[in-house]
């Protein structure tokens, strides 16, 4: 009977906590038992204004479970995964753990899942896109159009229509005080914070130098915003415009309409490794997944499919420079 003990538990939380998360917000957390391991949510961790429904936070739980499935893989072992209850439920008092999912851990004679080679390596690239070489180009061609729940703009045009379409929806969310206030609650704009080395945004992984960090956080701070607001600076200053130009493709990746979101983080997770595979870099655009009008629009333009609703939409390219690590809560607290 496997029963790993702690240390390896530990490790194995420690690489499944590299999954991305909305907001960067870990929600996973794990408790081995035996032969078995068991997902569950922390709600205080979900973001009520941006993800009213939970969506983007059952998408990071799923690819946290993804995480636990590659890491599992690389030590010889496989998850079969016993259940999945998708539930909206509401923690019974405060600080309690919502279950997610629940599987038994089994050894496994085939070899590690390639991708989970690519776990450390898979970051968000918030900044412009290098030059693209044919070669680079060719492979990601390759990579969209082998998967048919992928839609893939690579054309100018298409690029600058969905830049456009993309700085709607971001507005369309940032331009009410909650949501902002929201948001600001996990920026993380000093190593002064006292999360700054835990979870949230950290202003070194939004490409800013140390004086746009100063600025930013002055422009950012939910006062300040509703001024620049009221002289209508709101859109440019949250625009994503250069950077979704910039990219050698947006991929629009779907799923059936009502699809669970824990089996749509999983697919989320396992496409972005397939790109950092590639050498590329990605960063989701969940304003416009999220958004009404973004899917009314993606739908009209040909880019989302009848009966399919988009997981996310990834704007993809190289990138030249290192790009920092995001932050991560300690293992020890993500086992329970
Ligand atoms: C469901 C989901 C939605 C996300 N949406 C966005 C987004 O709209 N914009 C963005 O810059 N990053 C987005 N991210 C990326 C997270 O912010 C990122 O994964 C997290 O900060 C950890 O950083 P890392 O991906 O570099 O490890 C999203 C991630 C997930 C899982």
């Amino acid at each position: 009977m496997i029963d790993l003990p702690r240390d390896e538990q530990l490790a194995i939380v420690a690489a499944v906590g590299r999954a991305p998360s909305a907001h960067n917000t870990q929600p996973a957390r794990w408790r081995f038992s035996k032969d078995r391991v068991t997902l569950f949510e922390d709600p205080e961790r979900r973001l009520p204004v941006a993800d009213p429904h939970n969506r983007d936070g059952r998408i990071s739980l799923g690819a946290a479970l993804e995480g636990m499935v590659l890491a599992l893989s690389s030590r010889g072992y496989c998850l079969q995964l016993r259940q999945r209850a998708a539930t909206e439920r509401q923690p019974a008092s405060e600080g309690e753990l919502l279950k997610v999912a629940d599987g038994q851990i089994v050894p496994f004679s085939e070899p590690p899942d390639p991708l989970a080679h690519w776990v450390p390596r898979r970051r968000t690239w918030r900044g412009n896109f290098a030059e693209v070489t044919d070669e680079e180009r060719n492979r990601l061609e390759k990579q969209l159009t082998s998967s048919d729940d992928i839609v893939a703009v690579t054309e100018p045009a298409g690029l600058a229509a969905v830049a456009r379409l993309h700085d709607r929806c971001i507005w369309s969310f940032l331009r009410h005080r909650d949501y902002h206030r929201e948001l600001y609650e996990w920026l993380r704009f000093s190593p002064r914070h006292r999360a700054w080395s835990r979870d949230g945004l950290t202003t070194d992984c939004m490409d800013l130098s140390w004086f746009e960090r100063g600025l930013m956080q002055w422009v950012f701070h939910p006062t300040t915003f509703r001024g620049l607001k009221a002289l209508g600076l709101g859109p440019s200053l949250a625009s994503e415009a250069g950077a979704v130009r910039s990219a050698t493709a947006v991929a629009v990746l779907h799923a059936p309409e009502g699809q669970d979101p824990l089996v749509s983080g999983r697919r989320l997770y396992r496409f972005w490794l397939e790109v950092s595979s590639l050498g590329l870099a990605a960063c989701p655009m969940s304003a416009t997944a999220d958004s009404a009008e973004g899917r009314e629009a993606l739908r009209q333009q040909g880019l989302l499919p009848p009966g399919r609703e988009p997981i996310n939409l990834f704007r993809i390219g190289p990138v030249r420079t290192e790009i920092p690590t995001s932050r991560r809560l300690p293992a020890e607290e993500l086992l329970v």
